[in-house]
C-alpha cells in the first residue's frame, strides 16, 4: 500500500504531486508528505493525517522546485506520526517508498555501526541512509542505488531525488506497482496510472526489478541485470472524471450507483456484437479434461469467489477449491497436473501480493493460470495465461462494490462457458437472459434506499450483527458483514443459516439484529424454519427476500427490503445493492469515514 508519485516539469511541481496523491488516497492516508528540488536545495514537507494536512502546511510554506516526489502512507513499520512519514529525507537524497524492506533490521545494525544513525522506526529510512552511505563514497547516483538495491530484499516501489543529481528522478520496482508517464515537457512516476491521467495518458509499465530515471524529457530503464531495456508505451484510456464525484456526497455511493451501468458494460464486453451470443476469451485448458480448478483471492474478491463456486459445481460440474490468497501460498497446496487443474485468480487492484505470489507459486509449477482482474495492466493480469477483465471503471471507495458485481458478472460469464457443453440449451439460453436482463432489475427497485436507510437505523445501534443466508446467499452475507465491518466499525459475522445452530445461535439476543439473506429459492423453507429459531429465541430479523419470501417471513422480521423476483442465478447480483446500501447508510447514520476507513487500504502490497 501507500501511494507514490514523482514529476519533473518546467514550473513547479509541489501541486500536481498533491492532485496526484489524491488519487492514491485510496491506497493508505494515514500521513503524507512532499520533497522537491529547487536550485539544488533539497526541501520537505510532511504532516500526519489525510493529505489535506499537508495541504495546509503547503499553503504556509510553498515548495517552488521543478522537481518533485510525493507520499501517502500505510502504516507498516512505526506508528503514522510526522517523523515516521515520508519522504525520508538525508542532506543527499529524499526517498518516497511503497513495501516493505524485510532485512531492515540487519541494514539498520550494519549502518549505525557506521555512523549513519537512523533516527525513524520505519523501514524505508535505511534505503536514505544507504544511498547517502554510497554517495559519501564518491559513487555517482546511479551507482548508488545499482549498490543499494542489491542490498534490498522485500518488496519496493521508489522514487528518489538527489541534489548530487540535480535534473532526475531515480526509480526502482520489486513487488510494488509502479507506472512511468511520458508527458509533452514533462514526465511521472506513480503507483498507479489514475495518479496521472490529468497529466498524461502515455505509460510504461516497468518490469520487476526494473530501475532507472526520469528527467523532464527523457528517461532510462535498466533491468535487474542492470542492461538497458526498453518497454512499449501504452495509450490510457483515463477520464479524469473518474475520480471525482461527481453529485455523490462519497465515491462509494457513486459507486454503487453506477452498477448497473458497468454490469452491463463487463457483460457486453462477454457478448458478440449482437448481444445474442456469449463471446468469450479462448479458454487456455481443455474443458473436457479439467477436472480441478483452484480460485485463489482476498477480501471482497475471495466472496465473489465463494459465490462463483457455487455456479460452476452446479452447471460446468466441475469441482472447485476456494483458496484464501494468503493461506494457499505457505500451505504447500497438493495441485494437479497442467492437463486437469488450472487455477483461477481474482483481483480487482491486479497488485495483492498474496494474491500475486499465489499466482507465482502455480506458475513455477506449471499449472494453467487465469486472472480476473479491473486493473489491466495490472501485475496479476500480465503475469496469468490468460486475462478475463472487469470493466467496472477505476473504484476509488476502499470498500469495493462495483468491482465485486462485475467480478461476478466476469465469473457468471467464465462459468456459462466451461458450462455449454453440460447444460441444455434451453437452460444455458435462460442462464445468458438472466444476466441480460441484471441492468434492468437494479434500476426497478423505488423504495430500496428508504428500506435500507430505515433498516440502519436499527443497525447503528447495535455492536454486533449477524447475517444468514444460504446457498450463494452465504457467500453473499460474508460480504454483506464484510461491508458493515469495514465503514461502520460494527461487529458483524455471517454463517451459513443451517449452521447457525451449532454455535452461533448462543449469541442471538434482542440486540443482536440479524440481516437475513432470503429471497426465494430452492431452499427458502429451511433458510425460514432457521429464521425461526433465531426469532424464537427473541432475535430481531432484518429480511431481504422477494414479495413472496418476504410474505413468509412478514411476521418474524422487524424491517424486510424488497427485491424483485428474479431467477436465483441471477439473486447475488440484485441482493448486491441492498447490502451495500444498509452498510453505506449505516455508515451514514455512524458519522464514520465511508470511502477511507480507518485502518484499511484498497491495494495491499504488503504480506
Ligand atoms: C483490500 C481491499 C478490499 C479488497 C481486497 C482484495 O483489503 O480493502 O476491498 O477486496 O484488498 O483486493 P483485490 O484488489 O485483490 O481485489
Amino acid at each position: 500500500m501507500c501511494g507514490i508519485v514523482g514529476i519533473i516539469d518546467q514550473k513547479p511541481v509541489a501541486k500536481n504531486i498533491v492532485s496526484a496523491l489524491k488519487c492514491l488516497e485510496y491506497r493508505g492516508y494515514d500521513s503524507a508528505g512532499i520533497a522537491t528540488l529547487d536550485k539544488g536545495h533539497l526541501e520537505c514537507i510532511r504532516a500526519t493525517g489525510k493529505l489535506i494536512n499537508l495541504e495546509k502546511k503547503l499553503k504556509k510554506y510553498s515548495l517552488p522546485g521543478t522537481i518533485g516526489i510525493g507520499h501517502t502512507r500505510w502504516a507498516t513499520h512505526g506508528e503514522p506520526s510526522e517523523q515516521n512519514a515520508h519522504p525520508h529525507t538525508t542532506e543527499k537524497v529524499a526517498v518516497v517508498h511503497n513495501g516493505i524492506i524485510e532485512n531492515f533490521k540487519e541494514l539498520r545494525e550494519m549502518l549505525n555501526k557506521k555512523g549513519y544513525t537512523t533516527t525513524t522506526q520505519t523501514d524505508t529510512e535505511v534505503i536514505a541512509k544507504l544511498l547517502t552511505l554510497y554517495l559519501d563514497n564518491n559513487l555517482s547516483m546511479k551507482e548508488a542505488l545499482e549498490t543499494t538495491l542489491k542490498s534490498l530484499q522485500g518488496a519496493f516501489a521508489l522514487a528518489i531525488i538527489s541534489p548530487m543529481d540535480l535534473d532526475k528522478i531515480y526509480f526502482a520496482r520489486k513487488g510494488s506497482p509502479l507506472v512511468i508517464g511520458i508527458g509533452e515537457n514533462s514526465n511521472y512516476i506513480a503507483s498507479d496510472a489514475i495518479a496521472l491521467a490529468s497529466y498524461t495518458h502515455q505509460v510504461i509499465y516497468p518490469e520487476e526489478g526494473d530501475w532507472g530515471y526520469i528527467t523532464q524529457k527523457n528517461y532510462q530503464i535498466f533491468n535487474k541485470d542492470n542492461k538497458v531495456t526498453k518497454h512499449p508505451i501504452h495509450t490510457l484510456n483515463l477520464s479524469t472524471q473518474t475520480a471525482s464525484k461527481g453529485a455523490y456526497r462519497h465515491f462509494m455511493e457513486k459507486e454503487i450507483f453506477e452498477q448497473s451501468t458497468v454490469l452491463n458494460e463487463t457483460l457486453s464486453s462477454y457478448l458478440t456484437p449482437e448481444k445474442n451470443e456469449l463471446s468469450l476469451p479462448k479458454f487456455i485448458f481443455d474443458k473436457n479434461k479439467l477436472n480441478r480448478l483452484t480460485i485463489i483471492a482476498c477480501g471482497t474478491s475471495y466472496y465473489a469467489a465463494c459465490i462463483a463456486k457455487y455456479w460452476i459445481e452446479k452447471y460446468a460440474k466441475i469441482p472447485v477449491e476456494v483458496d484464501i490468497a494468503s493461506e494457499f501460498r505457505y500451505r504447500q497446496p497438493a495441485l494437479g497436473s497442467a492437463e486437469n487443474h488450472a487455477c483461477l485468480f481474482i483481483s480487482q487492484s491486479g497488485e495483492t501480493i498474496d494474491t500475486l505470489e499465489a499466482l507465482r507459486y502455480v506458475k513455477a509449477k506449471g499449472l494453467p493460470t487465469i486472472s480476473i482482474v479491473n486493473v489491466t495492466h495490472s501485475s496479476i493480469s500480465r503475469e496469468t495465461d490468460s486475462m478475463w477483465p472487469t470493466f467496472a471503471g477505476p473504484e476509488i471507495g476502499v470498500a469495493s462494490t462495483k468491482a465485486f458485481s462485475c467480478q461476478l458478472m466476469t465469473l457468471a460469464c467464465f462459468t456459462l462457458g466451461l458450462a455449454k457443453t453440460k447444460i441444455n440449451q434451453k437452460e444455458f439460453s435462460d442462464l445468458l437472459e438472466s444476466l441480460k436482463s441484471i441492468s434492468m432489475w437494479l434500476e426497478k427497485m423505488p423504495n430500496l434506499r428508504q428500506e435500507c436507510l430505515t433498516a440502519a437505523r436499527t443497525l447503528a445501534k447495535a455492536t454486533d450483527v449477524l447475517y444468514l443466508g444460504r446457498g450463494t446467499n452465504f457467500p453473499m452475507a460474508l460480504e454483506g458483514a464484510l461491508k458493515l465491518k469495514e465503514i461502520s466499525y460494527i461487529h458483524a459475522e455471517a454463517y451459513a443459516a443451517g449452521e447457525m445452530k451449532h454455535g452461533p445461535i448462543a449469541l442471538i439476543d434482542a440486540l443482536t439484529p440479524i440481516v437475513a439473506l432470503a429471497p426465494n429459492d430452492n431452499l427458502i423453507e429451511k433458510t425460514i424454519s432457521n429464521l425461526q429459531e433465531a426469532s424464537a429465541r427473541g432475535g430481531k430479523i432484518i429480511s431481504l427476500g422477494d414479495a413472496e419470501s418476504l410474505k413468509k417471513l412478514e411476521t418474524i422480521s422487524i424491517h424486510t427490503i424488497e427485491i424483485p423476483t428474479v431467477p436465483t442465478f441471477i439473486q447475488p447480483f440484485i441482493l448486491t445493492l441492498p447490502m451495500q446500501l444498509l452498510a453505506y447508510e449505516t455508515a451514514l447514520l455512524k458519522g464514520t469515514d465511508v470511502d477511507q476507513p480507518r485502518n484499511l487500504a484498497k491495494s495491499v502490497t504488503v504480506e
